[in-house]
């Protein structure tokens, strides 16, 4: 049987060890909030897609890393924020207080500001990509987080409240973070120099890995532990947000999570080598943390 774990902790390396590169240790406070919850733990979802990607569709895993890196800068900084006071209003976070907590507001926005700059710096820096690809690459990073991505879905987000309907929860999930996910898929191709066929064949894997991921979020935050999540939970019902828990039940929520993943496996089940991909989508869908 496939080593999902160990194969997750091997890109987990790969990138934690780039990631330390590319944000030295410094005697700075924008530099130690930055490093505090980039190292946090996290589980390196969006990286490890990346990388799979990348080998999956026969490409240079050097090529892939600076992406690796560059995209988890963008999720880390998109969760200081999303704890943010003014935000979530959050005080744990990967098992540990969250950033503006540790290290105050002012600091906090601004370490997420460097995150997310360093992301693009280090797509630059690489001496592995091409020109094209760090062109292509910049494109889908900033679609993903800005207007097309994070940033909408988290404007709408904002706006949640009871009594909202399926497809805008779904709107919602898609923009905020499937999009980080369907990035990643990319991001692969793009360090493999795949075909268009394989980019479609990628994203349309992502994508509803990404719907399920959020719903399984949204579970989690009702039947999930602190302890196992590392984060606080009730989050959802007690900032009155319509999930699709609210919509479809517990039973029902975890149904459609697991047709999703169906789906996923369905649209890589022709390529060879898909082993990693069929188990992630398995793991995500039944993942405790
Ligand atoms: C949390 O993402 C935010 C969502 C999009 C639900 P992850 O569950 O991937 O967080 P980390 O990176 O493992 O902490
Ligand atoms: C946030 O969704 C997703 C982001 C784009 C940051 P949530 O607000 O549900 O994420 P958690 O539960 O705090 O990780
Ligand atoms: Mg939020
Ligand atoms: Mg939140
Ligand atoms: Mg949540």
């Amino acid at each position: 049987m496939f080593d999902l774990e160990k194969k997750l902790r091997e890109y987990c390396d790969t990138v934690n060890t780039a990631l330390d590169l590319a944000i030295p240790e410094k005697d700075e406070p924008a530099v130690k909030s930055m490093r505090y919850s980039i190292f946090a733990g996290g589980k390196r979802i969006r990286a490890a897609m990346i990388l799979a990607f990348c080998e999956l569709f026969g490409g240079d895993i050097k090529k892939a890393v600076p992406f690796a890196c560059a995209i988890e800068m963008i999720h880390t900084y998109s969760l200081i924020y999303d704890d943010l006071p003014c935000m979530d209003n959050d005080t744990l976070r990967r098992g540990k207080p969250t950033n503006h907590i540790v290290f105050g507001e002012s600091t906090a926005l601004m370490a997420g500001a460097a995150l997310y700059a360093r992301a693009f710096e280090t797509v630059l820096e690489s001496p592995d990509l091409s020109s094209a690809q760090k062109l292509e690459g910049i494109d889908v990073l900033l679609s993903a987080s800005g207007l097309k991505g994070i940033i909408s879905g988290q404007m709408l987000d904002i706006e949640n409240r009871p009594g909202l309907k399926k497809d805008e929860v779904m709107r919602i999930h898609e923009l905020k973070t499937s999009a980080m996910l369907e990035a990643s898929a990319l991001l692969g191709c793009i360090a493999a120099d795949c075909s268009e066929k394989e980019k479609n064949i990628a994203l349309a894997y992502a994508k509803n890995v990404g719907l399920a991921f959020q719903i399984k979020d949204d579970i989690l935050d009702v039947s999930g532990t602190v302890e196992d999540m590392g984060k606080t939970l009730g989050k959802d019902k007690a900032s009155m947000k319509t999930t699709f828990v609210d919509i479809l039940g517990l039973e029902n929520a975890q149904k459609e999570v697991d047709r999703l993943s169906a789906e996923a496996k369905g649209s890589v089940e022709n390529i060879e080598k898909n082993d990693f991909l069929l188990s992630l989508a398995d793991y995500l869908a039944n993942r405790r943390t």
